[in-house]
């Protein structure tokens, strides 16, 4: 979702109003640490220090040391401020499913002047393409992805952007969720296969089951589903999953915002707090539709923010909320299996000082197994950092934080909070390197540490992983599970990377030393491996080019070399977008990437609308991508 604060105290008048003297230290020492314990490009200082040092070569990746260890397929490409996506040359890329496109062909055409009709609003491409995962059914080609929220503006563009009836909130609620589509490639190149029986929208409307520790409780409860196990919607999709046996995870991030409450005097139920649902929401729903009025429906938000598993091989299917693991901002969720085949995901929880959390399953998968069981029995745990570089998984148990496990689930952060857990800069994707015992985290930024009370976490202290006071341009933390088990509750750390601006500033704000003038970004958010086991880096961040982000440009997808550090550019977005989203083809020939919120008229052109769309990228010579 498009970055914005609006706060602007700077972090030295927070710091000199707030702070007692005993917080105010710089965690250098951990950081040099941190950063230098996997031998990076060796011989460099662990902080950038200016052009000078910039221009030696080591940091840019022209020595001959990470010409000999690059195992990069392209040739990295500068940055952009124009409208457009552009990726290496020898690489070529295409739109495959923009905002409004049909699914079915009973739907309308997008059109300029009204966007996209009531009645076709569940029978096309959503809007704001985030997350998405791709599988084979069969010899078919299914990619699954989420929608994230939508722009009123171009969404109603009969009322200027103003719900003002209960169609108007359909539309909104119907351009977002979830698009399983079948594509394939032709003459022309990638496109949806209209009317596939495969394709499918999932929408703020769509029933779904709730599993696992919260189902049933009397939270759960509403006047429409008594019982507490049947839901309607998912909300917020951020980023996504994908389970060993083959089903997809969407991620339900910013739902507080969709509740508002008819009466404004509505005493907010205990819980509402952390999660931040207010009387007032974003979109206007609670005015037509009671299931988003707070003061008519308490325990609808208690319903949402939880990751849902969808089958994408059966259109007809009955999504699942998973309550086991947890309620908070979900970013994304990546799952890998223990030696022992225990199922293990890894999540962020995307708010300025909450956590990152680790689910492991009682049960062990096997191929063609059951699996019913694997995502609604088992421990939830979240991340301690400590700054000697070592940190653990605590558990979420009733003895630890005095809640029961239903409680647990829909109060995570609670539950999290009670034990301890490390607050974090901002968790965004999760990913886990396929060739190498280790996960990755973005910390995305934190622009105003401790300056705007966030949810009720308490995000004013810096600490090893998250080391800067006043964090612009973000970070990856990484971590390596003890004895090589992911399954395991404890591990050692380091900072992949610190991003910065070593052109602008010659401390640590300058970042981390595979940071250069040839590869600067700020705020990464989307992240993935390849099977190859290279690191692919996605941002969402300030896209302006000016001062602190000079160099920068707009929003890109980064490679990084999980062993040298060496991080490359490969992709830069259209001005105003986000880069977010990441999958590929069955056969590795085509990486499939999302292009979020552009301000210019991208794909389509001048006078175009500019049109959120997942594009295609191959190399010209046919050979894979990733
Ligand atoms: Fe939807 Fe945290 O990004
Ligand atoms: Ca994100
Ligand atoms: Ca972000």
């Amino acid at each position: 979702m498009k970055d914005v604060d609006t706060y602007d105290l700077s972090w030295d008048e927070w710091d000199e109003l707030q702070r007692p003297a005993a917080e105010k230290t710089d965690f250098d020492d951990v950081v040099e640490a941190a950063i230098s314990r996997r031998g990076f490009l060796s011989g460099v200082v662990a902080f950038g220090s200016g052009a000078a040092v910039m221009g030696t070569g080591l940091l840019s990746g022209t020595s001959a040391e990470a010409q000999t260890a690059s195992r990069f397929g392209f040739t990295p490409i500068p940055i952009a401020t124009d409208g457009t996506v552009h990726v290496p040359e020898g690489y070529t890329w295409q739109p495959v499913a923009k905002w409004g496109q049909p699914l079915f062909s009973d739907a309308e055409e997008f059109s300029q002047e009204i966007g996209v009709s009531v009645a076709s609003s569940d029978r096309v491409f959503g809007e704001n393409t985030d997350g998405m995962e791709a599988f084979m059914v069969g010899n078919r080609q299914v990619i699954a992805v989420n929608h994230e929220y939508v722009n009123t503006k171009v969404n109603l563009p009969h009322t200027g952007g103003e719900t003002t009836s209960a169609d108007d909130v359909l539309i909104l609620q119907n351009m977002q969720g979830v698009t399983v589509m079948e594509v394939a490639e032709g003459p022309d190149g990638w496109d949806i296969v209209v009317d596939s029986d495969l394709n499918r929208r999932i929408t703020h409307n769509t029933p779904m089951t709730i599993a696992g520790p919260a189902a049933g409780h009397d939270l759960m409860k509403t006047s429409a589903d008594p019982e507490g196990v049947l839901t309607l919607g998912t909300i917020n999709n951020c980023g996504a999953g994908k389970t060993p046996w083959g089903t997809y995870l969407t991620c339900e991030e910013n739902f507080n915002g969709y509740f508002g409450s008819s009466d404004p005097d509505f005493a907010l139920p205990e819980g509402y707090g952390r999660y931040g649902i207010g009387l007032e929401g974003r979109y206007g729903y609670e005015k037509f539709d009671p299931r988003f009025d707070v003061s008519q429906n308490p325990n609808e938000p208690h319903r949402l923010g939880y990751i849902v598993e969808i089958d994408p091989s059966d259109a007809s299917s009955t999504p699942i909320k998973h309550t086991a693991l947890g309620r908070f901002k979900h970013e994304n969720a990546a799952t890998v299996i223990a030696p022992d085949g225990r199922v293990v995901v890894y999540m962020g929880d995307d708010e300025r000082g909450e956590f990152m959390y680790k689910y492991v399953s009682n049960g062990v998968y096997t191929p063609g197994g059951p699996t019913s069981a694997l995502l609604d029995d088992g421990q939830l745990y979240v991340a301690k950092f400590n700054n000697d570089l070592t940190g653990q998984w605590v558990a979420l148990t009733p003895e630890a934080t005095g809640m029961d496990e239903a409680e647990i689930a829909i109060f995570t952060r609670t539950a999290a909070s009670a034990v301890g857990a490390t607050t974090m800069d901002r968790p965004e994707w999760v990913a886990v390197n396929p060739v190498a015992v280790e996960g990755y985290c973005c910390l995305t930024n934190n622009r105003n540490r401790g300056v705007k009370p966030n949810a009720g976490g308490d995000d004013t202290s810096i600490n090893g992983p998250n080391p800067r006071a006043e964090n612009n341009y973000g970070q990856i933390v990484r971590w390596y599970p003890s004895n090589d088990d992911h399954g395991t509750d404890t591990f050692t750390w380091d900072l992949y990377v610190m991003a910065g601006n070593p052109t602008v500033h010659d401390d640590k704000y300058g970042g981390s030393s595979n940071i250069n003038e040839g590869n600067l970004f700020n705020s990464p958010d989307g992240m993935m491996f390849d099977s190859t086991g290279l690191l692919w880096i996605q941002t969402d961040g300030n896209d302006s080019n000016e001062d602190g982000f000079a160099g920068m440009g707009n929003n890109q997808m980064l490679a990084g070399d999980p062993s040298t550090g060496q991080i490359e550019r490969f992709l830069t977005g259209p001005k105003g977008s986000e880069v977010t989203g990441l999958t590929w083809s069955a056969d590795r020939r085509t990486m499939f990437v999302g292009i979020q919120h552009p301000a210019a008229p991208f794909p389509d052109g001048e006078g175009m609308l500019p049109r959120s769309t997942i594009i295609a990228v191959k190399r010209d010579d046919g050979a894979m991508v990733g």
